[in-house]
């Protein structure tokens, strides 16, 4: 899974008149929610779950944590630091809670999950915890804070998926929306903390999934992103040996389940993360390749560039594997843009081993990566068995030859885009002016160009004039009529 590209941001009202609503919302019982979300688009969209279980016990949403009765803070436990910067969070709310007794504060999310009820008994920072599977759980459990309890239910669940609820979209601009289409892991990366936070992996219905895309279109969306922690091991009626679990019913595979979404409209995008290089099968490709509404764009982390790292990370393929991934990816789906996550200075990583991510690097020619410093997790695999013996700088030094090798890919990218004509879907006003105005092509890169009229939602073709390492600048040639 992707970390947020809006990480830190702080959900807002939302737009409720446009969400689609599976229940009547209830009326307001006059009580503020306020919502904030850390780490990875998967918690963003938990957290539109979230408001559409509160909406339903009339908590209405404040993009104001002074106005809130209510503030919960959906966190990340992916590297220590996101922790960290969490129990600051927290330490601002344990002052605001001072000045105003009544105010329920409530961890969700990751770190809830890992921390369980340490956070309500030890360190005393919040009313009340709620791990990913227990959501629909949160409107007693705010009810329990208020006879003076304090509220807990961190249960995984091994069929949670809330299909049937329609999450209250909140920050997206009413064009782009998340769609979680499975949740949990069963892969056991030995660095990684998801299986722990997050429980066995399990799929939602394939119906339910398209219904809401259906709704999202009709409500005015014009992109998807489905969502999963390895969406190539999405199946509805499959065991994960590929059994038929019953007769009756039709079985979808991830390829399937995009082809449904992509049917739903030629004028509604496509997106999908995290694909995974030990499970992304040709099939998915061959389908990306055949509608022209799918982005031409796969973010595929590698990890390392050397076997053996890979090999201790328990990743399930090898560096010849992963370049045979890329090839076909440029085998069916010409001009798709990739990109990665790496991780620098794992367990035991030696020079040789470093150079070889960056020679892969090299090979690849990623248009986009998110780099992180390996950062030990408690019970993880990795913990467990190997020692964390890579010294702080030379993590640091590693990590910086990696970005600016990075950037500089990026860089060559942008300007090979320099001529093309691209088809944007508009996002709204630039963060610079609003006389400008910025979407993204296929390939997942930020275009900014003069507004000449446009509204958000429109598709227009933009040609390339002008780039920076993240962005390209254009000019508006035309709007595209709808399909
Ligand atoms: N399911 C996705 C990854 C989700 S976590 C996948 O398999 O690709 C997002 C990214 O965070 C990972 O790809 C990895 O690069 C990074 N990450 C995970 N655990 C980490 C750790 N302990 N230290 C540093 N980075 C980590
Ligand atoms: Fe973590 Fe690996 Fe699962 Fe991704 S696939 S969430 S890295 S265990
Ligand atoms: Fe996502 Fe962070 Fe959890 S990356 S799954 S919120 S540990």
């Amino acid at each position: 899974m992707k970390p947020s590209t809006q990480e830190d941001k702080v959900i807002d009202e939302g737009r409720q008149g446009e969400a689609i609503q599976s229940t009547a919302p209830a009326r307001s019982n006059g009580k503020k929610l306020y919502v904030e979300s850390y780490g990875c688009q998967m918690n963003f969209s938990d957290s539109e779950v979230v408001a559409s279980i509160m909406a339903s016990q009339g908590y209405e949403t404040t993009r104001n944590a002074d106005d809130a009765d209510v503030v919960l803070i959906n966190t990340c436990s992916i590297r220590e630091n996101a922790e960290t910067r969490v129990r600051k969070r927290l330490g601002d709310f344990k002052k605001r809670k001072e000045s105003n007794p009544e105010l329920v504060v409530g961890i969700l999310g990751c770190m809830a999950e890992r921390l369980k009820k340490s956070l309500l008994e030890e360190e005393k920072l919040v009313d009340l915890v709620a791990g990913p599977d227990a959501y629909r759980d949160l409107p007693n459990l705010v009810d329990e804070v208020g006879t003076g309890q304090r509220a807990v239910n961190v249960l995984l669940s091994r069929d949670e998926t809330y299909a049937d609820i329609s999450p209250v979209r909140l920050d997206q601009g009413g064009v782009s929306a998340f769609v979680t289409i499975m949740r949990g892991c069963d892969n056991m990366c030995s660095f990684c903390v998801v299986p722990f936070t997050r429980g066995r992996e399990r799929s939602r219905d394939p119906h339910t999934i398209v219904n809401e895309c259906k709704e999202l279109f009709n409500a005015g969306y014009r992109e998807v992103t489905l969502l999963g922690q390895n969406v190539d091991s999405y199946r509805w009626n499959l065991s994960s040996k590929g059994e038929i679990k019953d007769a009756s019913q039709a079985t979808t595979n991830f390829a399937q389940l995009m082809e449904m979404v992509a049917l739903v409209s030629p004028d509604l995008r496509v997106r999908f993360s995290t694909s995974h290089p030990k499970d992304m099968t040709d099939d998915v490709l061959e389908v990306m390749a055949k509608y022209e509404n799918i982005c031409e764009y796969i973010h595929l982390p590698v990890q390392s560039g050397h076997t053996d790292v890979l090999q201790r990370m328990n990743r399930g393929y090898s560096r010849e594997w992963y370049f045979s991934r890329i090839e076909a990816i440029r085998k069916y789906v010409a001009n798709c843009a990739i990109s990665t996550d790496i991780i620098s200075g794992f367990c035991g990583e030696t020079e040789e081993e470093h150079e070889a991510t960056l020679s892969l690097m090299d090979k690849v020619r990623y248009e986009y990566a998110y780099m992180f410093k390996y950062s030990e997790r408690p019970k993880t695999l990795a913990e467990r068995r190997f020692d964390d013996d890579v010294p702080e700088d030379v993590k640091g030094r590693r990590l910086i030859e990696i970005i600016d090798k990075q950037n500089s890919h990026s860089l060559e990218a942008n300007k090979n885009d320099i001529g093309k004509v691209y088809k944007i879907l508009v996002e709204g006003p630039s963060r610079r002016s609003a006389e400008q105005y910025c979407g993204r092509n296929g390939r997942n890169s930020m275009v900014i160009f003069d507004r000449n009229g446009v509204e958000k939602g429109q598709y227009v073709l933009v040609k390339i004039t002008d780039c920076t390492s993240a962005t390209l600048l254009g000019e508006y040639i035309e709007t595209c009529p709808s399909a």
